[in-house]
């Protein structure tokens, strides 16, 4: 799995966004360690605080089938602009690991790549309530 067929994915179930109220479509791909990917779009609601985002999707699609510990996760929305991850999915993202990579993308093409420790630096995570996050394996990517 490449970063480019990552994206790929993400713009893929992009397709799919639920979202009658914004129009603002997101798709993502959770890489998981077990190689499996698994894909997220958002789903807006009437209530708008009940919307999910893009990439909370992924996450519970993945826990949900039993993965916890994952290697990277892609993420596209406006396809002329970098579309980062709220700060919700940031925290929820760090829950897993630090070290997460976090490809933000415009196209398969254009990409920027952070950790998501970059991007939620001092972040609260299993750690302050004396627990471990699922490790990551970060071999071959
Ligand atoms: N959205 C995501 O899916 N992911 C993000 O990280 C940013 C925001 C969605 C939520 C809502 O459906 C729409 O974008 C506009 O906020």
């Amino acid at each position: 799995m490449t970063e480019e067929q990552l994206i790929q994915m993400a713009l893929k179930v992009r397709q799919n966004a639920y979202v009658p109220y914004s129009e603002f479509m997101v798709g993502a791909a959770l890489l998981g360690v077990s190689g499996e990917v698994y894909t997220g779009c958002n789903v807006e609601c009437a209530s708008l605080g009940a919307t999910n985002c893009a990439e909370r999707t992924a996450v519970f699609k993945a826990v949900s089938e039993g993965e916890t510990k994952f290697k990277a996760i892609a993420v596209t929305g406006d396809p002329n602009k970098y579309t980062f991850p709220c700060g919700i999915c940031r925290q929820v993202l760090v829950e897993f690991g630090r070290e997460l990579k976090v490809i933000v993308a415009k196209t398969p093409d254009d990409y920027k790549v952070f950790t998501i420790e970059e991007l939620i630096p001092h972040s609260f995570t299993p750690d302050d309530l004396g627990k471990n996050s699922p490790e990551e394996d970060q071999n071959g990517f």
